[in-house]
């Protein structure tokens, strides 16, 4: 499914990023524009500034900046083609999709969700319906309350209530076979997935149905079963209980617990802000997400060993992550507790406390470590150095390694420890007056994309050989066809091209943080077009030169 490019010009052109984002973050006016504080860095004064004019965000604190779709993706963490359907959706305009080549278009995902919708309405109600499902529940302490919260329903017992209800058609009956709700034998025999199980529906961010969870209330085998992965369902990469705690509002903090029956509990005593991965171990994709949103991320493990190294495996992904304010903590709890069990057991007061008492990730890595090492000899103490460095030298370079490579010199009696790894600042606070002439030029034309009139001759610019020269031709090409768009849609034209990360970088330079004086926007932008056309007169003049040698060698030859 592909999504063609002038679709996101119209898009970009309709959408206004002010009401957009102040959809999810309120603005304030101040002067032309409209500021915030920045939600991707933490601060007191707002410097997140949204311009109406360019149709483009930029932070001055961070340096974050984009345009209406960059913001779906980088604050509201949309994948690329969901930031379009939403954006669509609010505009009102119905999204072009076209087929690529190896693709065909699939209308028909649409349906898949509304399939799943339905089946969850109709497993709710079969909850409703089944005395058995229902003392199963309550006997696990559920109220009817947060049952319905969490969507909670009842696959009957049967092998083809789903399949005779819903697929009434061939059409439909094959979408039931896509979405994993019913599933198909050797014989080619089709029949519901599941059966006689408490249904646990899987949303995505958007709090659509993407999979189902099952988990069965006899002892029979599998104890739970996940929908298979599917055109919805990615696996690896969902949180169950995500949408949920999102919904509370914004989050600073989540738990990451193991079961559904995990978030449930905590979320029935009021601990709201639990995600469980699925049955799966935890995935740098989960924390890159979890901390796209969040600062701090508290996973809670069992007490035995098993929940140890699991912590431990979640260290070792967390750590390369842990930029800025970023922070992990770790709950370990007693032998033969989960979270479910314990807060039933010791209410919200006492899990609060294990929450507030949690490990920080510098404690569990120190002390483990310590453990495996004899701590009371030197040899001991230079392996401790061994084991710790290449963890410490995993996390990006600031604050945090430094105090976590102090404390390694405070327990070994070792100086010297540090791990020189210069990393290169962004180029982005170069000033503009470093940039090459086509490069001026090209942070004038996004800014001001009507100072393309004053460009009349494009072709001599074309003889220039230079870099971006071919970006700054596409570029003028592109905003005399689309003379209503502004910095925001200029950039977005270029995703996924060769030009994006430049584009990008050269819309940061002067970002709103000028105002056209009358007159001296165009004087300076003539000025750098003067001196491109000279330029291209002294290349000229060059080849003509040479021309006139060329012309008297093969004179004097003759
Ligand atoms: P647990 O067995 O700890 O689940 O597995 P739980 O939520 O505590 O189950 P209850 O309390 O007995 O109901 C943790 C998670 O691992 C996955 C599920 O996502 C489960 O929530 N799992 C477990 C499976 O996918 N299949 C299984 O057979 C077991
Ligand atoms: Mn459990």
């Amino acid at each position: 499914m592909h999504i063609p490019r002038y679709f996101i010009d119209e898009l970009m052109a309709k959408v206004d990023i002010v009401e957009l984002i102040n959809s999810y973050i309120p603005l304030r006016k101040m002067g032309k524009n409209y500021v915030a504080c920045c939600p991707f860095h933490t601060e007191k004064t707002p410097s997140f500034t949204v311009s109406s004019e360019k149709q483009f965000y930029h932070c001055f604190g961070c340096g974050a900046s984009g345009s209406a779709i960059g913001f779906m993706l980088n604050y509201a963490r949309f994948e690329f083609v969901e930031a379009i359907q939403e954006i669509a959706s609010r505009v009102g305009m119905e999204v072009v999709y076209e087929q690529n080549d190896t693709s065909p278009i699939d209308n028909s995902i649409v349906d898949l969700y509304q399939i799943m919708q339905q089946v969850a309405t109709y497993y709710r109600q079969q909850l409703r319906e089944s005395q058995i499902a229902i003392n199963y529940l309550k006997q696990r302490g559920l109220t009817g309350q947060i049952t319905r919260y969490f969507g909670l329903g009842y696959a009957p017992n049967g092998w083809d209530n789903v399949l005779k209800i819903f697929g009434t058609d061939a059409e439909t009956r094959n979408n039931l076979l896509k979405t994993g709700l019913v599933t198909q034998n050797d014989a080619g025999q089709r029949y519901d997935r599941f059966r006689n199980r408490i249904i646990f529906p899987i949303l995505d961010r958007r709090g659509r149905i993407i999979a189902f969870g099952g988990r069965v209330i006899d002892q029979s085998k599998p104890k739970y079963l996940n929908s298979p992965e599917t055109t919805l369902f990615r696996k690896g990469g969902e949180l169950y209980g995500w949408y949920f705690a999102r919904k509370q509002g914004v989050l600073k903090t989540v738990i990451v617990v193991e079961g559904y029956m995990d978030v449930v509990a905590l979320a029935q005593y009021g601990i709201y802000y639990a995600v469980a991965t699925l049955g799966t171990a935890t995935t740098a994709k989960h924390l890159t997400f979890l901390f796209r949103n969040v600062s701090e991320i508290i996973f809670c493990f069992d007490g035995d060993a098993a929940g140890q190294k699991a912590a431990w495996r979640a260290l070792e992904i967390s750590l390369p992550l842990l930029q800025g304010s970023r922070q992990i903590r770790f709950i370990f709890l007693p032998q033969e507790h989960d979270p479910d069990g314990l807060i039933r057991l010791e209410g919200t007061q006492a899990f609060n406390k294990r929450i507030a008492q949690a490990t920080p990730l510098s404690k569990f890595l120190f002390d483990t470590l310590q453990q495996q090492v004899d701590m009371n000899s030197i040899d001991g103490k230079a392996k401790l150095v061994e084991l710790a460095k290449p963890l410490i030298n995993q996390l990006p370079t600031g604050a945090y390694q430094d105090l976590m490579l102090q404390e390694l010199s405070k327990l070994t009696g070792l100086n010297n420890l540090f791990v020189a790894k210069p990393q290169l600042k962004q180029s982005m606070d170069t000033s503009f007056r470093e940039l090459s002439l086509i490069e001026q030029a090209i942070v004038y034309l996004l800014h001001y994309p009507e100072l393309v009139k004053l460009i009349k001759y494009p072709e001599k610019l074309s003889f220039l050989n230079q870099d971006y020269i071919k970006l700054l031709l596409e570029l003028i090409e592109f905003i005399q066809f689309h003379p209503q768009l502004r910095l925001g849609a200029i950039c977005e034209h270029w995703r996924g091209t060769e030009y994006e990360s430049t584009i990008n970088l050269l819309a940061k330079k002067k970002a709103l943080s000028f105002e056209n004086i009358t007159g001296i926007i165009e004087d300076e932008f003539t000025s750098i077009l003067n001196r491109l056309y000279q330029s291209y007169q002294k290349s000229i003049d060059f080849l003509a030169q040479i021309n006139s040698k060329l012309a008297q060698i093969t004179q004097e030859n003759i």
